[in-house]
C-alpha cells in the first residue's frame, strides 16, 4: 500500500511516499532562509512560502519514488496543530488530489506523526516495539507521552508555558545567533569549556510537565546584567548553561516516566530530537538505567513528510479515511 503525505503546519513544505511503511521518497523546502530575518517564524509570509513550494514539492517526490499521483492508494496531509493558513495549503493541496484522482483523504494529527516516526520501517534502523515513552520535543510542542499502539497514545504532561525548540529559537534570537536556534546552539554548545549555570524549572516535581519560560528570562537577565553586549566567549558560555539546563530536564523527565510506568524503551522525537547534545545525554542516561534508547535520524526528528505519509498509511490500512470537508485544526490535543 502507498500513500503520499503532505506536511505545511509551519515552516517546512514537505511531500513523502511511503510503501508498506518505508520510505521511497522524502522531499523537503525548508523556509528558514526567508523566516530567518524576522527571528522566527511569521505566519503569513509561511503560508505564501507553502503555496509556491507544494506543487513542485509533491511533483518532486513522486518523481523521485517513480511514481504517477494514479500509483498511490492514498492522500494523507498534516490537518493539525500548527499554523492555520500554512495548514490550509497543504490540507487544500491534498484534498484536490484525492479528489480528482478518487484516492482516499486521510487528515493527520501533527504529533500523532512525530510521535510514530521512530516505527516507520528501515532496514538500517531498529524500530521501537510497543509500548513505549516518547519525549516529543519541537517548536510548537514539549511532552511526555506514553505509547502504546499506533492508535493508543496518552500525554502524561507537557510544556506549561514556552517549548522547547521555542526556548532555543528567543534565546539565539537574543544573542544573536538568527533563526532556527536549536542547531546553532547544539554547535556552540559542544565545545569544551566553562558555562554559565542556568535553572530547571520543575526538576523536583514528580510530574511529567515542563517550564521553560524561566530559564529564557534567566539568560535574558543575565545578558542584562553583563552590561555590555555579549562577547563571542559569553556567548558560548550561555549557550553551553542553556543547553545543559535543557538537556537535562528533557532526559530526566522521559526517563523518570519509563521507570514510572516501567516501560523499556524511551523515544525521541520532535526538531529538538535532533540535538546531538540531547541524543548523547539521554543514550548515556538511559544506558545507566538500563533503558533501551531509539533515536530517529535528525531529518524524522523535525518537521517531514514521511510521518504525515506513515500515519496516513496506518489509518488507511485500518480503514480509516477522512471526510473531504475536514478542516485545519490549529490546536489539536492528541
Ligand atoms: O519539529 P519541528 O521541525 O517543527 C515543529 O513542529 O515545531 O521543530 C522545530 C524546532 C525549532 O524550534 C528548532 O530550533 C528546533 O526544533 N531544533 C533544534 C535542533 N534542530 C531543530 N533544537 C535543538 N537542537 C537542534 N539541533
Ligand atoms: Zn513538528
Amino acid at each position: 500500500m502507498r500513500v503520499i503525505g503532505i506536511e505545511s503546519s509551519c515552516d517546512e513544505t514537505a511531500a513523502a511516499v511511503v510503501a508498506d511503511g518505508q520510505v521511497l521518497a522524502d522531499v523537503v523546502a525548508s523556509q528558514v532562509d526567508v523566516h530567518s530575518p524576522y527571528g522566527g517564524v511569521v505566519p503569513e509570509i509561511a503560508s505564501r512560502q507553502h503555496m509556491i513550494a507544494v506543487v513542485p514539492i509533491i511533483r518532486a517526490a513522486l518523481s523521485r519514488a517513480g511514481l504517477q499521483i494514479e500509483d498511490v492508494d492514498g492522500v494523507a496531509a498534516t490537518a493539525g496543530p500548527g499554523l492555520l493558513g500554512a495548514l490550509l495549503v497543504g490540507l487544500q493541496v491534498a484534498k484536490s488530489l484525492a479528489a480528482t484522482c478518487d484516492k482516499p483523504f486521510i487528515g493527520v494529527n501533527h504529533l500523532r506523526g512525530h510521535l510514530l516516526a521512530a516505527r516507520i520501517k528501515s532496514d538500517d534502523i531498529p524500530r521501537p516495539a510497543f509500548p513505549y515513552m516518547a519525549l516529543l520535543a519541537s517548536g510548537g510542542h514539549t511532552g511526555v507521552y506514553l505509547v502504546e499502539s499506533d492508535t493508543e497514545i496518552s500525554c502524561l504532561g507537557s510544556t506549561r508555558d514556552d517549548a522547547a525548540g521555542e526556548a532555543y529559537d528567543k534565546v539565539a534570537k537574543m544573542l544573536g545567533l538568527g533563526y532556527p536556534g536549536g542547531p546553532v546552539i547544539d554547535r556552540l554548545a559542544a565545545e569544551e569549556g566553562p558555562l554559565v549555570p542556568f535553572p530547571q524549572a520543575l526538576r523536583d516535581r514528580r510530574s511529567f510537565e515542563f517550564s521553560f519560560s524561566g530559564v529564557k528570562t534567566a539568560v535574558a537577565q543575565y545578558v542584562k546584567g553583563l552590561g555590555r553586549a555579549p562577547t563571542p566567549t559569553d556567548v558560548r558560555c550561555i549557550a553551553r548553561g542553556f543547553q545543559k539546563a535543557v538537556v537535562e530536564i528533557l532526559v530526566r523527565k522521559v526517563t523518570l516516566a519509563a521507570r514510572r510506568y516501567q516501560i523499556p524503551r524511551v523515544v525521541l522525537t520532535g526538531g529538538v530530537a535532533a540535538n546531538k547534545g540531547l541524543r548523547q545525554h539521554c543514550a548515556e542516561v538511559c544506558d545507566e538505567l538500563d533503558l533501551q534508547l531509539y533515536l530517529p535520524p535528525p531529518s524524522h526528528c523535525t518537521d517531514n513528510g514521511s510521518m504525515i505519509a506513515y500515519a496516513g498509511y496506518l489509518d488507511l490500512l485500518a480503514g480509516k479515511e477522512s471526510p473531504i470537508e475536514l478542516s485545519p485544526r490549529a490546536n489539536w490535543p492528541i
